[in-house]
């Protein structure tokens, strides 16, 4: 299916065009995707190029066979690493992805890009996830055209090698898991998410294991990232399992934990204090169903249920079989909370009180039940459907897709939604924002024909050869 075709719903046309209205040209070529172009947009950095929101609109274009700006995204942003300012004191800087970046033209024709490591963004706050992003899409590019050569090439080789050794490094760590700051994934604010994010852990998965299949066999010095990125793969996963995992049964053995045990074979490794369990979780997680919990750490459990980084680890295999359908049913049994009348909440429940007022720095973008904070954001609903498609849940993925499909052309494309239920526009949100159009692109391109999920490459089972078209 492309935009040419004459049988696509007028909320799928209305997409195309505003997908189309925000495409980047940097030397003539097409490079990326803006995040709004809404003239309005209360931050200037909306007319950026973000990564993240970058990848939904690459498997569009992937999808529609149009690649040539998928691949010039993908070799333009793997130069700007170099453009990365040293900082005093820093011994050598690991070149990290940017967050987002902009073309300026000047008044003589002349093109210069700025470049955003996170040192230009509200809050500074370090895009780690622009570095998986990158690798996860060069990976559904590699399985969409079959081109391998480029994956292979010396640059790309280098760039995946030089990302996995920043992931790989060790830090202050005891856990498989990786440790980052404050907002430093699509939740780009302070809202209690530093430490060992879940979205950060399956996007970490999904990268590792891109990076397996990107790496060339034939060069020696590939081999010691692609052993290590297979044990990492294999211990993340066994941690998260048993770590992150709550159902009603794990909810009974926290709330009668023992605490401040030593040794190596504590139950409660993690000194979980039952205490900590907030009041609204044992009546809301419904009987048989379980979801991942949205980051753990030293005495801390975060019980707050983040749909990205539960969808992502359903998409990337990060959540085995079993557990990925108990965490669909949780988006069937808390429909009006975790989808109400726009896909797809981006957390619950809201922080409210004192916790917000700790936790966001009293950040008034982000009260209770509005943009991070427990908002509705339709770019969510893409990977909603994929998942829900990937186990063959085609009624959970057509609904949620129906109430978007009747909302958004009509409210504008905006970024997100105010309200327990997403029943208000966003009081902040940017109209005509693209990853809310690409969102509904690809959704409708799943469910239409789930088996194109295959040649995005992400829903492969590892055997596999991620290389050949599908
Ligand atoms: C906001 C979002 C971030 C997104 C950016 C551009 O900062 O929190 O995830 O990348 O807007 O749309």
């Amino acid at each position: 299916m492309n935009p040419q075709e004459t049988d696509l719903s007028a909320a799928v046309q209305s997409a195309y065009e505003v997908l189309e209205k925000s495409i980047v040209h940097y030397l003539g070529g097409p490079v990326g995707t803006i995040a709004s172009a809404d003239p309005k947009a209360p931050a200037a950095n909306y007319a950026d190029c973000f990564v993240r929101d970058f990848v939904s609109s690459a498997l569009v274009f992937l999808l529609d066979g149009r690649q040539e700006i998928v691949r010039n995204f993908l070799q333009l942003t793997l130069k700007l690493r170099d453009k990365q300012a040293e900082i005093a004191g820093h011994r050598m800087l690991p070149r990290v992805m940017p967050a987002s970046f902009k073309v300026i033209t000047h008044p003589d024709g002349r093109e210069e890009i700025d470049v955003d490591f996170g040192d230009r963004a509200i809050g500074r706050v370090a895009p780690v996830d622009s570095m998986m992003w990158w690798i996860l899409l060069l990976q559904a590019y590699v399985r969409a055209t079959g081109d391998i050569e480029f994956a292979h090439s010396p640059d790309c080789q280098r760039g995946i090698r030089s990302i996995m050794n920043i992931f790989l490094r060790d830090r202050f760590e005891v856990f498989p898991t990786l440790l980052v700051p404050d907002g430093s994934f699509m939740i780009d604010r302070r809202m209690g998410v530093y430490g060992h994010p879940l979205e950060i852990q399956a996007l970490f998965y999904g990268a590792l294991e891109a990076a397996q299949r990107l790496l060339d066999p034939a060069d020696a010095e590939n081999h010691p990232v692609i052993e290590e990125s297979a044990a990492r793969l294999t211990q993340l996963k066994t941690y998260v399992h048993d770590f992150y995992w709550l159902d009603l049964g794990r909810l009974n053995e926290i709330h009668r934990y023992e605490t401040e045990l030593i040794g190596h074979d504590a139950i409660n490794a993690l000194n979980i204090y039952p205490e900590s369990i907030p009041d609204w979780l044992p009546g809301w997680l419904p009987d048989d169903a379980g979801c991942l919990v949205g980051n753990i750490g030293p005495g801390r459990m975060d019980f707050r249920f983040f749909s990205l980084g539960n969808l992502l680890a359903v998409l990337f295999g990060l959540a085995s079989e079993e557990h990925a359908q108990r965490i669909l049913d949780v988006f069937v049994g808390r429909w009006d909370d975790l989808i109400g009348t726009m896909p797809v909440k981006i957390c619950y429940p809201a922080m409210e009180g004192e916790e917000w007022r700790l936790l966001t720095g009293s950040d008034p973008k982000n009260i209770p039940w509005s943009y991070h904070n427990g908002g509705n954001w339709p770019v969510l609903l893409w990977a909603l459907t994929g998942a829900a498609l990937k186990y063959g849940r085609v009624d959970l993925a057509s609904r949620a897709h129906d109430f978007a499909e009747r909302r958004l052309v009509k409210d504008q494309w905006p970024e997100y939604y105010d309200g327990r239920n997403g029943r208000l526009i966003g009081r902040r949100a940017n109209f005509n924002q693209t990853w809310s159009a690409t969102a509904l692109i690809l959704s409708h391109k799943f469910i239409e024909d789930p088996l194109v999920l295959k040649r995005i490459g992400w829903l492969f089972d590892r055997e596999e050869d991620a290389a050949t078209p599908a």
